[in-house]
């Protein structure tokens, strides 16, 4: 196995947190899926690019693919990436990476996420913690795409997944007895390889949210990004482009925004 094959496992591995969301596929079903749906991202892909980058298993595999297209067609593209995984893969796979700079947006967004509703396109993340910097990239950029796998659609957002909060520690007890005064129904993320909770690549708390059916998500976005000590939400309102739905048969349906 090669060392970027390798370093794929290794990264599904730090990941590994979100893996059996995915219940409605088999585990071969899912690598079909995310295989497919990854594959045709990348006809967005354009020589000169400056790409930013989400987080997760999807953008993981996205990025192997690119790093095999770099190789085999010779294309200088350069990375923002959105969290230490991605981080980490992308210099792995040797590419070059660099910071968003003021009034120059990136060409292309290449992000997953939790769950997209499909009239809107809106979206929770944050299921890999890497919301608020996922945000930023997805909120600079020309273009947005999602890869996700088709198990990942709904037709309400909110129903079955919570949204996750990324809190400020000092405040983390002040903000979920805010978030239940507004209706939601918090529990702060426990870790995994450490005792005690998730602490995220900007060194926050995540709080995830139950909030049932969200009928509309963009004033909840507010109301929750209003509460002091609550540093970003994986409410996606209106960022998504396109997102690649990858099915376990292989097959991939690309849905547009409106
Ligand atoms: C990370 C995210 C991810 O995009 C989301 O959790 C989906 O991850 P995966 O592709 O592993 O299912 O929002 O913060």
């Amino acid at each position: 196995m090669s060392r970027v094959s390798g370093w794929v496992q290794c990264s599904e591995v730090i990941y590994g947190g979100n893996v059996d969301a995915n219940l409605g596929l088999t585990l071969k079903g899912y690598e079909e899926a995310v295989k497919a749906a990854s594959s045709r991202a990348l006809e967005l892909v354009q020589d000169g690019y400056l790409i930013g980058l989400g987080s997760g298993r999807a953008v993981a595999q996205v990025l192997n693919m690119i790093g095999e297209k770099i190789k085999k067609e010779g294309l200088k593209l350069t990375f923002v990436p959105s969290s230490y995984q991605i981080e980490l893969l992308s210099r792995h796979l040797g590419l070059k990476l660099t910071h968003l700079e003021a009034g120059r947006l990136l060409d292309l967004a290449l992000d997953g996420a939790d769950q997209v509703e499909v009239k809107t396109l809106n979206m929770i993340k944050g299921g890999g913690a890497a919301l608020a910097r996922e945000k930023i990239i997805d909120s600079n950029s020309k273009k947005v795409a999602i890869v996700i796998t088709e198990d990942k659609l709904t037709k309400n957002l909110g129903e079955g997944k919570p949204v996750p909060v990324e809190v400020l520690p000092f405040g983390v007890d002040a903000v979920i007895h805010s978030i239940e005064k507004i209706g939601g129904r918090p529990t702060l993320r426990q870790g995994q390889g450490k005792v005690g909770p998730i602490i995220t690549d900007n060194g926050n708390m995540i709080v995830d949210v139950d909030f049932g059916r969200i009928e509309d998500p963009q004033t909840l976005e507010g109301e929750i990004k209003m509460i002091p000590g609550v540093v970003e939400v994986g409410l996606f309102t209106g960022l998504a482009d396109l997102v690649y739905v990858g099915r376990g048969d292989g097959t991939v349906e690309v849905l547009r925004r409106e």
